[in-house]
């Protein structure tokens, strides 16, 4: 079975079931600044987990593109991806363990076929949190599961939360058994030598845990699933690696007609890469040196770093892209959509490293002839850290040229520093994105203070339970989601038009006090996310029309904005709409 129909399976059989299918969130979490990519199907749900009504209803499934980076220095083994499909089904306060727990049951031995001695599952089993899941191992017996093929673990392994915070519970993961021999006496489901692969897990999300750690009930009970793509297909097919299907197979063919150096660990990268900048690039993402920006030039230069070191001629990255984009747009249309810019953006990255390259190599071999002449055979960690700080040499190059001039470089040196580095960019990062604005100027200063108006506006024009769904704002234009089921009217356009431009002739002030979160909640303060503010938080208040908690900043006066006006507005998503506007 071919990925794409597992995929469409997956989503027929949950419709089946009572289950809207909705659109995969763009990879770039339009809603949410303090992560950098979807990592999971359950994200873009986190406010309908914690109790907001979905427009679609209490019953969801999806497929959702994900890009996980903890894990990139791994690929390149048989089985780490950075980027990822996730078929996800979602029981907003509906269906919990019971049905759950049958329906994966039905739709691994009968849609996918596969023989019930081949799953295992695991269960939680129990802590001062949570009690043990007996009703969980009870529901997969009573489904079909074989006796002895269920097992009981801690949190490690059985409990699921998206990062420190959050909705989260216990969940109980489905293995299928490859066949291969059991590493051991004790070879199990969780065990890491291959014979057992995750395939599913479901999440009993009743809980929030609270960023000093409290367990705290959830206003309803939630499933959140999620099934990896790639990795079913592979073991469906009864291939080794995910390289060995049709999602990688053809560009993995290609790169070994290309090489002149054989190293199955290269082209892997560099097709695993390839895939992920370019669904990052077709979802709005380009290289910068912060943030988001950087992980997709980090992904690019390691592809190139790749093809360089199979010697493949780095102009190829061109043919390359032609052909993912013909092996994928079946399952991602948006790609052959996107064509002109995927290509036009990775080139240009592919030219900036190789200069970048160049500068560097000439770099090391002064540093090299410094270091020869003071009689010495290692080169400082301090300059491997300069090279890659200052020029954007990878220190991997460093090390290689190095071994090519029968010399050594400090590496342990430079880890401490490239530690401290990091250390200090991750604070940097952190405190920026508290406020969720990337760039900071007099301008997009002002669209930040008309967002604030435009959202209060729309809750008198279309009605109090309308609220933000995203934001994006750029020094030409600002860009705001809110939920709401129609195509605004010509009228209504109008009226948010002349209340917001109204405000700004009462030229209102705009005021900022410190509260407690919860305060700030009772005093009747929009908030998007709840979960994710700290307890003392900033709320920016403008006249009395508007009351939020942000980070800010803001003018300190509507009349410092000029005029208002909607420039467009149209579908975002399922239930969502979108407003484009400006301040002239
Ligand atoms: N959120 C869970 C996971 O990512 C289930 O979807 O595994």
């Amino acid at each position: 079975m071919k990925a794409i129909e597992i995929r469409n399976k997956y989503l027929e059989f949950f419709k089946k079931h009572g289950h809207v299918v909705i659109p995969s969130a763009p990879l770039i979490p339009e809603n949410d600044p303090s992560v950098l990519f979807n990592t999971a199907g359950m994200q873009p749900l986190v406010p309908y987990l914690l109790g907001q009504k979905h427009p679609e209803g209490t019953r969801l499934t999806d497929y959702q593109k994900c890009v996980r980076t903890n894990d990139i220095d791994e690929v390149g083994d048989n089985r780490h991806l950075t980027y990822f499909e996730m078929l996800g089904n979602w029981s907003l306060g509906d269906y919990f363990k019971e049905e759950s727990i049958a329906m994966s049951f039905e739709f691994l031995t009968k849609e996918l076929g596969i023989p019930v001695e081949k799953i295992f599952v695991t269960v939680f089993a129990g802590d001062e949190d949570c009690m043990r899941d007996e009703l969980a191992a009870e529901c997969w017996k009573k489904a079909g599961i074989l006796d002895g093929h269920i097992y009981y673990y801690g949190k490690d392994d059985n409990w699921w939360i998206a990062g420190e915070e959050g909705p989260c519970g216990p969940d109980t993961e489905m293995y299928y058994d490859t066949g291969k021999e059991p590493c051991g006496p004790h070879c199990e489901p969780h065990c890491d030598c291959g014979k057992y692969v995750e395939i599913w897990n479901n999440v009993f999300m009743e809980y929030f845990k609270t960023k000093e750690g409290k367990y705290t009930k959830l206003q309803q009970r939630n499933v959140d699933t999620g099934l990896g793509l790639e990795r079913m297909t592979m073991l469906l097919q009864g291939k080794e690696t995910p390289f060995d299907t049709e999602i990688f197979k053809p560009i993995m063919d290609k790169l070994e007609k290309l090489q002149q150096i054989d190293s199955i660990e290269s082209r892997r990268i560099i097709a695993e890469h390839l895939r992920s900048s370019m669904m990052i690039i077709s979802d709005g993402g380009r290289p910068s040196n912060v943030d988001r920006g950087y992980v997709l030039r980090k992904l690019i230069r390691r592809m190139i770093r790749h093809m360089n070191k199979l010697q493949i001629d780095l102009n190829k990255v061109e043919e390359l892209v032609e052909l993912n984009i013909n092996t994928l747009k079946e399952m991602y249309p948006e790609l052959e959509k996107n064509k002109n810019i995927i290509k036009q953006t990775i080139m240009e990255e592919k030219d900036k490293f190789v200069k970048t390259l160049n500068n560097g190599e000439k770099e090391f071999t002064k540093a090299m002839n410094k270091t020869k002449q003071e009689g010495k055979d290692k080169i400082e960690g301090a300059v491997v850290f300069k090279l890659y700080d200052t020029f954007g040499f990878p220190p991997e190059i460093t090390k290689d040229l190095a071994e090519e001039n029968n010399m050594k470089i400090d590496m342990q040196e430079f880890e401490v520093l490239f530690k401290k580095h990091q250390e200090k960019s991750r604070q940097g990062s952190s405190a920026k994105f508290k406020g969720g604005l990337a760039e900071q100027n007099e301008m997009t200063i002002k669209y930040h203070t008309a967002t604030h108006l435009l959202n209060a506006a729309l809750k008198i024009v279309l009605g109090k339970d309308t609220h933000q769904r995203g934001s994006n704002i750029t020094t030409e234009r600002m860009r705001f989601d809110f939920n709401c089921n129609h195509k605004l009217t010509d009228e209504e356009k109008q009226q948010i038009e002349e209340l917001v431009n109204k405000w700004i002739k009462d030229e209102l002030d705009v005021t900022v006090q410190t509260m407690k979160k919860d305060d700030a909640i009772k005093s009747g303060a929009e908030c998007m996310f709840i979960e994710k503010y700290p307890e003392d938080v900033t709320v920016y208040t403008i006249g009395t029309v508007s009351k939020e908690l942000c980070g800010g900043p803001h003018v300190k006066n509507t009349r410092e904005l000029g005029t208002f006006k909607i420039k467009k507005e149209e579908s975002s998503s399922a239930g969502v709409r979108r407003i484009k506007a400006v301040l002239i």
